[in-house]
């Protein structure tokens, strides 16, 4: 009698298990009716409220494994490349071919960005509401791209690198490298959209209110709850406003005296007019502008930069071929040129060919995401209007996306990573304090203990 009664008790706990573990994927079939919830692709809904998210967490937080998550989908439901789940509180399409990415990368008549809620605190979408994409994106794309441009900035973005590699070979104690190369990077990115002249405090402050919305970006938790990583991101947002309102308004006045003249991208955005000559942005729009820009422009590329240090120092055949490179055009320069021109950068052919092997293997931007405007059909499944599609590692060369939303920033990042490696593989090497350190992927994979080491100069 008993045994049956512990029975009858694992049969309704089982029971109430499986009822609870299919409440999710129930509750889109009846929303969306039998006949379209079995035209969407395999996949499992997860459980209520919480979807995937701890699955998904859970390999893409320290000792976890990403493709472990992408693998399991494969090995379940077969390789399709695309699945439903619910991530970040939303129905979901994770796509994972990338033929199909490539495809909702470049069809905006269907397609629109989405990033979950803890991305939106950058308003990198948001700023597309006050501003027209294309606008906005000739206003991003302007400062950071093309040989002229560029070729401005070489000097500065030397003297920087050259500069911070010093600094850090003369540390007493290891430094954490990933914020250190952020540092440099926050230097360089606040230089061309807010000029020289907003004062080295001012800077240093902002610098550090990023570090605290840094880490907030793609949190499970977005929530403003005293504790959260989110509600500490949220406080460094609205201080963030405020420097940023503060700096316009000064800038205003002196341009529109004329007491200084127009530097930087922020100054342009200021003084920009229509065939009115009304104002074309208003503090709020140049704000939502520079928000993002001013994360994506540092935080971004320190990752990259960080592994390319990491990479470069450990692979020694790769080292000493780079290190030939870079002896062989220095070797050719005239004993007047003082620092790097843009010249002797373009000849730095194997560099960049281990930059974009980088970019291949550590997919720093870990998704994009989207939303079905409506109904689509991609080869015989259904994305339903409203749904996510969360694209992780499309396994082509797509690091930097592709269509309208391209990244404005990538020829940038090349730049400055290309710059500090030149500086760090002629004259400096570096020694990580724990070599055996765990990775973890969210916001961008780091080392856990952001790359601590001592960077010693050669001889
Ligand atoms: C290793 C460095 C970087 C990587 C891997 C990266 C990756 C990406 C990717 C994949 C996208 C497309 C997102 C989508 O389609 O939804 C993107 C967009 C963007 N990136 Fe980057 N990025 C990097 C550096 C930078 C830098 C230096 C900036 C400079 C400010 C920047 C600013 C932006 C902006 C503003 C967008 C949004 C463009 C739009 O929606 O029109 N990124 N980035």
């Amino acid at each position: 009698m008993e045994t049956i009664n512990v029975c009858v008790i694992i049969g309704f706990v089982l029971g109430v298990y499986m009822f609870v573990r299919k409440l999710n994927e129930i509750w889109y079939l009846v929303k969306l009716g039998r006949k379209a919830y079995k035209s969407l692709p395999p996949g499992d809904m997860g459980w209520p409220l919480l979807g995937s998210s701890f699955s998904f967490y859970k390999a893409f937080t320290v000792g976890g494994d990403p493709d472990s998550f992408i693998y399991h989908l494969l090995t379940r439901n077969g390789r399709v490349g695309m699945y439903k789940s619910h991530l970040y509180g939303r129905p979901t399409i994770i796509v994972t071919d990338p033929e199909i990415c490539r495809r909702i990368y470049l069809d905006d008549e269907i397609f629109k960005p989405n990033y979950p809620k803890s991305v939106k605190i950058l308003e990198v979408n948001g700023l597309f509401s006050r501003i027209d994409h294309k606008s906005a994106y000739r206003i991003m794309v302007a400062p950071m791209n093309g040989y002229e441009v560029l070729s401005h900035y070489v000097d500065f973005i030397d003297q920087v690198m050259a500069k911070g590699l010093e600094e850090w070979s003369s540390m007493k104690e290891p430094i954490e490298l990933l914020g250190e190369i952020g540092s440099l990077f926050f230097k360089v990115i606040s230089r061309i959209f807010l000029g020289t002249d907003i004062g080295a405090s001012r800077m240093a402050e902002l610098e550090t209110l990023y570090k605290d919305l840094g880490p907030a970006i793609l949190s499970i938790l977005p929530y403003d709850l005293p504790g959260l990583t989110f509600h500490r991101a949220l406080k460094a947002r609205k201080k963030i406003e405020n420097i940023l309102e503060c700096v316009i308004e000064e800038k205003r006045r002196a341009l529109e005296k004329e007491e200084r003249e127009v530097e930087s991208q922020m100054d342009k955005l200021i003084m920009a007019r229509d065939e009115k000559w009304m104002k074309l942005y208003d503090n709020n729009a140049i704000i939502d502008l520079l928000l993002g820009l001013l994360h994506a422009g540092h935080h971004t590329p320190a990752y990259a930069a960080m592994w390319a240090l990491v990479h470069i120092s450990e692979k020694l055949h790769v080292f000493h071929k780079a290190k030939e490179e870079q002896e062989s055009i220095i070797k050719q320069r005239p004993s007047t040129q003082k620092g790097l021109t843009f010249q002797e950068i373009k000849q730095m052919k194997y560099l960049m060919k281990f930059i974009n092997e980088l970019l291949r293997r550590n997919t720093i931007a870990v998704a994009s995401f989207r939303k079905a405007k409506k109904d689509v059909n991609i080869n015989d499944y259904t994305i339903p209007k409203g749904w996510n599609n969360y694209s992780p590692k499309p396994g082509t060369f797509l690091p930097f996306g592709i269509g309208t939303r391209f990244c404005p920033g990538s020829e940038l990042t090349k730049l400055e990573i290309t710059i500090l490696l030149h500086h760090f593989i002629l004259n400096y090497k570096m020694e990580r304090v724990n070599p055996k350190c765990c990775i973890t992927h969210l916001p961008a994979p780091k080392l856990v203990d952001n790359c601590l080491c001592t960077i010693t100069k050669l001889p």
